[in-house]
């Protein structure tokens, strides 16, 4: 039977019931070394960092033929005795008694040697670039933040909500969607005036990839209290950045019977329970983040973990960057959105750890968070942490029928397009917040890669959708 790497190394098994088993394992080859009466060839599977090192010695049938074949990147099956390694990287090795080529690769062709690649240049061959220590590692991560994702919010008993991914309703009013539409985008039906009939549409009107599922999951919340969503997203917007993405992942709990504080409790304390669950789970990978991808990064997630969130208003925020003396590229001016230099100097500079801003003005804000009494600002919350910027943004609704009719007046949205939502403020409302946390943002910051691109397997962003 073939065993998984995974399982020889993190010795979930004694030491001793292992040495002397014969078993197969199978993998790509990284490197052979050849000695002067024997060869290391080193293979990994994936399902850990590390590679496995077997033995080939010259009694193996055909080793004078099989040893040339073996270049990196050639699928193996290897099956031999599990010896104690006198090597210090590994505690077993494998004595090979038959080496079976499964799949050649060639040498020249083969895109992936030995040396280091840019990520820039992995990205352009997304198709083999798990196969790197790097991408394997980020993979393995990016799992494990997803089943703690849902460790978290199973254990404080949130329900896990489906939501559409083509809808009609604009979530955040940015705009920034991508239409879905069966019509023949060359000659569409038309009305008398002269616009898109979209009546004769697939769905019988205009429609889009989901922004958000947070209005679906408010939905959901106001009859089962507290649920979840965790699902792809989709933003039309033309931002090439390290931080952006056209299709990302995202996690988005919605809490009944919650107020701005709740919220700031649950974000934070979901935030640590990923720190956690990594630092335990996953150390192997973890330190490779550490010494190659970005150093210091276990002390700065110690740190994060241990230390509560600051907490600041908008109008607070606006005073320290003001103070500042930073000469930036975006002005700081009370009313403008703060930029990710802004975020990056109130997290990494001046807080010096995750920091949550409260309290945004109402205009740069989405139409659902509820008005403050000063009819200026919003109980929205965004979550700043360094290196990243926003990681989390979030809000308490507004749960009060006459002023989101009065917000939607004010920002030309038309009721009849959120009617359904409307009539949750009129049949039982309740207070009820909840925030959306950018899953590759997560990953990303965890991990200390630099760029969001390579935190996902296939990242779509403007003028690209290979793969
Ligand atoms: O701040 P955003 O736009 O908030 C919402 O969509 C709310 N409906 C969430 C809610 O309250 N349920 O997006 C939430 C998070 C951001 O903080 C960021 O981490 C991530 O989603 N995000 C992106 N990640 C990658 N690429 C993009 N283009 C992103 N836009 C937002
Ligand atoms: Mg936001």
């Amino acid at each position: 039977m073939r065993v998984k790497i995974c399982d020889l190394k993190q010795h979930k098994k004694p030491l001793e019931e292992l040495v002397g088993k014969t078993i197969t394992i199978k993998g790509w080859v990284r490197t052979v070394r050849n000695q002067k009466t024997f060869s290391f060839i080193e293979i990994n599977d994936g399902s850990t960092l590390t590679n496995f090192q077997i033995i080939a010695e010259p009694t193996l049938p055909h080793y004078d033929t099989l040893l040339p074949t073996l270049s990196t990147g050639t699928a193996i099956s290897a099956t031999g005795q599990l010896v104690e390694s006198p090597g210090k990287n590994q505690a077993l090795e494998m004595k090979a008694t038959s080496i079976e080529v499964i799949g050649k690769c060639d040498t020249e062709e083969y895109p992936l040697q030995k040396k280091r690649h840019t990520f820039e240049f992995l990205r352009s061959i997304a198709h083999l670039r798990p196969r790197t220590n790097t991408l394997g590692a980020v993979t393995r991560v990016r799992n494990a933040l997803a089943y703690a994702t849902h460790s978290f919010f199973q254990e404080r008993n949130f329900v896990y909500i489906h939501t559409p991914i083509i809808t009609g309703a604009d979530c955040e009013g940015a705009g920034a969607m991508f239409r879905v539409t069966t019509l023949d985008v060359e000659k569409p039906p038309r009305k008398e005036d002269g616009t898109v009939d979209y009546s004769q549409d697939f769905f019988a009107k205009p429609t889009f990839l989901t922004v958000s599922g947070q209005l679906n999951g408010e939905i959901y919340a106001c009859a089962l209290s507290d649920i979840y969503t965790f699902g792809p997203t989709f933003r039309a917007e033309n931002s090439n950045t390290s931080r952006h993405l056209a299709e990302f992942w995202m996690i988005e709990p919605e809490m009944a019977f919650a107020d701005l504080d709740d919220n700031m409790e649950c974000a934070e304390a979901y935030i640590k329970y990923l720190i956690n669950y990594v630092l335990k789970n996953c150390q192997e990978d973890m330190f490779f983040f550490d010494k190659y991808i970005s150093n210091g990064l276990l002390e700065r997630l110690e740190l994060v973990r241990n230390a509560p969130f600051e907490k600041a208003t908008y109008t607070y925020a606006v005073r320290i960057l003001e103070k500042s003396g930073k000469q930036f590229q975006y002005p700081v001016k009370w009313g403008a959105d703060l930029q990710t230099e802004h975020e990056r100097y109130l997290t990494e500079e001046y807080f010096g750890k995750p920091v949550i801003i409260t309290d945004y003005p109402k205009d740069i804000k989405a139409f659902y968070m509820r008005m403050n009494e000063d009819n200026k600002t919003v109980r929205a919350m965004d979550v700043l942490v360094p290196k990243v910027g926003e990681i989390i943004g979030g809000s308490q609704r507004e749960e009060r029928l006459p002023q989101i009719q009065e917000r939607m007046r004010e920002l030309k949205l038309k009721e009849e397009d959120y009617w359904w939502y409307l009539e949750l403020r009129k049949f039982g409302s309740v207070p009820h917040s909840g925030f959306g946390a950018g899953f590759e943002r997560l990953v990303q910051f965890i991990t200390g890669m630099e760029n969001i691109r390579d935190v996902i397997p296939f990242p779509r962003y403007p003028g690209n959708a290979e793969f």
